[in-house]
């Protein structure tokens, strides 16, 4: 039967290398939504992934409208979705693509590529979710920069955190016992619950590099933080050294980040070191198989 034979075909390219799937085993065998949000805006739609698959391999650039489940348009709003998280994020606000609506491309003559989107993101601690709109604009040239972006956003901002963020703030700002951890998730997706606030902030903080360090051709994903430790807290702001582990999707690469991370709930979340870790034998494993 000729239908048998199609179906078989398409069952066979879904199993097939697919990205999303390497992913979500990789960061350990039952993965759930609490556990790592990480794999929310791509686990949604693995179908979509699949047929973004051939564009990996072509790198090809499209501009016009987009269709908003291939990956040109997806790279683009997890762009977005880490800036979002560098001015709102917080150890209780973290942001997450949900749905792409709608985007479109186009060359900006010689400079570089704007993209306009409408999107849903979602802030997984308190599951608000929220409409946004949003311009990037992918700078071109030799020695790339930042991509810039702008994003209006209707409902995300219903999440009130401040009770639990002054509660937060008011535990480790004195405190004679400085916090610490590693290995957030755990190899089977685990996470402590007293250690959520500090996977968060790993995660928020994470987005400033990735938004820093995004382009066309890349998709970043937080996999992992491998270990924080508190330090003094200067003038009001808790400080945090982090060492995180990031998943370029495209290449499939784990790159290793340490970054000086303070916080405060006026301040905000703020970056103020980043050190690109040297790449490494051990380096190179997934995060469950390093210990
Ligand atoms: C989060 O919200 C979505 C709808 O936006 C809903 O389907 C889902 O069940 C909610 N999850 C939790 C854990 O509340
Ligand atoms: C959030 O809740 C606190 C009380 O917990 C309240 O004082 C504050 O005005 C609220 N903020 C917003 C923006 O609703
Ligand atoms: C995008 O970033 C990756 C990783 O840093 C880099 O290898 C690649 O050359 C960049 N591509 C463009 C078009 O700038
Ligand atoms: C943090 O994790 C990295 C990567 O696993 C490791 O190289 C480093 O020694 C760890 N640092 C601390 C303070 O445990």
């Amino acid at each position: 039967m000729g239908w048998t034979l199609l179906i078989l075909l398409v069952v066979l390219t879904v199993v097939h290398g697919n990205p999303t799937v390497m992913v979500r085993t990789g960061s350990g065998p039952t993965v759930g939504f609490d556990q790592h949000p990480n794999s929310v805006p791509l686990g949604e739609d693995i179908q979509t992934t699949t047929e973004g698959e051939s564009e990996v391999v072509e790198e090809v650039m499209t501009t016009g409208v987009l269709n908003p489940s291939h990956y040109p348009a997806r790279r683009a709003a997890t762009v977005v979705q880490h800036y979002l998280n560098t001015r709102y994020g917080s150890p209780y606000r973290w942001i997450f693509l949900s749905t792409v609506h709608s985007g479109s491309a186009e060359e900006v003559a010689e400079m570089g590529r704007k993209y306009q989107l409408a999107l849903t993101m979602q802030e997984m601690i308190s599951n608000v979710s929220g409409q946004c709109s949003a311009e990037l604009f992918f700078p071109g040239g030799e020695g790339q920069s930042a991509p810039q972006v702008q994003a209006s956003c209707e409902g995300l901002h219903q999440s009130n955190t401040t009770a639990q963020e002054e509660a937060f703030y008011q535990q480790h700002r004195t405190s004679n016992n400085l916090a610490s951890g590693n290995n957030i998730p755990d190899s089977y997706g685990h996470v402590e619950p007293s250690m959520k606030p500090f996977w968060h902030l790993g995660g928020v903080a994470s987005s400033f590099i990735m938004l820093r360090e995004s382009n066309e051709s890349t998709l970043y994903n937080m996999a992992q933080v491998a270990n924080f430790t508190q330090l003094e807290t200067e003038k009001d702001q808790l400080r945090f050294n982090y060492h995180v582990l990031l998943h370029e999707m495209i290449s499939q690469e784990i790159i290793h980040w340490k970054l000086l991370v303070t916080w405060s709930p006026e301040q905000g979340v703020q970056v103020l070191q980043t050190e690109l870790q040297p790449k490494c034998h051990h380096c190179e494993a997934p995060p469950n198989t390093t210990n």
